[in-house]
């Protein structure tokens, strides 16, 4: 496994991949990896004939208050993953590489980035927009390989990716989750025990919500409820950012199931900070779903 450091570097390496008429994969992480960012690894083995993963903590997507200067990192760990993985090279660029001195522009993010944790994290946008679309021109590869973990991340990154003609597929990949149900995250390692057994709160409103779609149950408001009932009985989460119904595509609040929507959640369960979501499935074609 190749490491690459520099942008110019990264791009003269996946050229000579594309050269040689080989399918390229880039998978972007922040490291810390596990069976999440394995998962998209994985899928790029099996679209392409190489992949590229890069790991950059990205400083301008955290705000000053935000988990930057603690945020995990276990790069020798990573390389090994990477290596088992078979990954062909993986980008692992300084802060200076990619921000030198005078750096100043940055991509304005999509529409669907103003809503949830656009709301909550005012600039994170700016900055996975701007740093992706570095990434992108740094690996030129053919498919672009994101979590549905990060649900808006994926919208807003598909957004930007179709409005300014970038050309790279993005394909989203499904979320992996513990057996007990929590979506794996690098951010899980701050939970304490009681806070991981708090954090299960998360996975199972939004399999409540599912169970009360199964049972014929429409409305966004009553499902929100149940959702936000779940999240703080017993000995649950105490401060919930969001915990909404909206359209899958747009992210733009619903009244009723009548078209494709997934559930987001955002929550603080002591000290940090856990998203989670599901897409909701329901027969658009039965009566009782008109
Ligand atoms: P990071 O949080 O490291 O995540 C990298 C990728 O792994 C993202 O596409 C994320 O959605 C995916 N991922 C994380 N946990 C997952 C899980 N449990 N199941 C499936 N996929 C999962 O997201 C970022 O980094 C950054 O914002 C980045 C896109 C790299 C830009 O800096």
């Amino acid at each position: 496994m190749k490491t690459l450091s520099t942008p110019d570097e990264a791009r003269q390496f996946t050229r000579a991949l594309r050269a040689n008429g080989k399918r390229v994969g880039l998978v972007p992480t922040m490291g810390a990896l596990h069976a999440g960012h394995l998962s998209l690894v994985d899928q790029s083995q099996r679209h392409c004939d190489a992949t590229i993963a890069t790991i950059f903590v990205n400083p301008t997507q955290f705000a000053a208050t935000e988990d930057l200067s603690c945020y995990p990192r276990t790069l020798e760990q990573d390389y090994e993953m990477l290596a088992a993985a078979g990954v062909a090279a993986v980008f692992v660029p300084q802060n200076e590489a990619m921000y030198p001195p005078g750096f100043s522009t940055y991509v304005e993010p999509p529409e669907v980035a103003r809503t949830l944790e656009g709301n909550c994290r005012p600039e994170h946008f700016r900055g996975v927009t701007t740093v992706v679309m570095k990434l992108f021109h740094a690996v030129p590869a053919d498919c672009a390989f994101f979590g549905k973990k990060d649900y808006q991340q994926w919208k807003v990154i598909q957004a930007m990716s179709r409005d300014l003609d970038v050309g790279i597929d993005v394909i989203a990949c499904e979320i992996i989750r513990e057996p007990d149900g929590l979506a794996l995250s690098s951010r899980n390692r701050y939970l304490d025990p009681s806070e991981r057994h708090r954090a299960l709160r998360l996975s199972a409103a939004l399999k409540d919500v599912e169970q009360a779609i199964a049972a014929g149950e429409r409305d966004a408001a009553t499902l929100q409820d149940r959702m936000r009932q779940t999240l703080v009985s017993g000995d649950g989460v105490h401060q919930i950012d969001y915990a909404v119904i909206v359209n899958a595509d747009t992210l733009v609040p619903l009244a009723n199931l009548d078209r494709p929507a997934v559930a987001l959640i955002a929550a603080r369960v002591g000290q940090t900070r856990l998203i989670d979501n599901k897409e909701l499935c329901v027969d658009l074609g039965s009566p009782s779903s008109r």
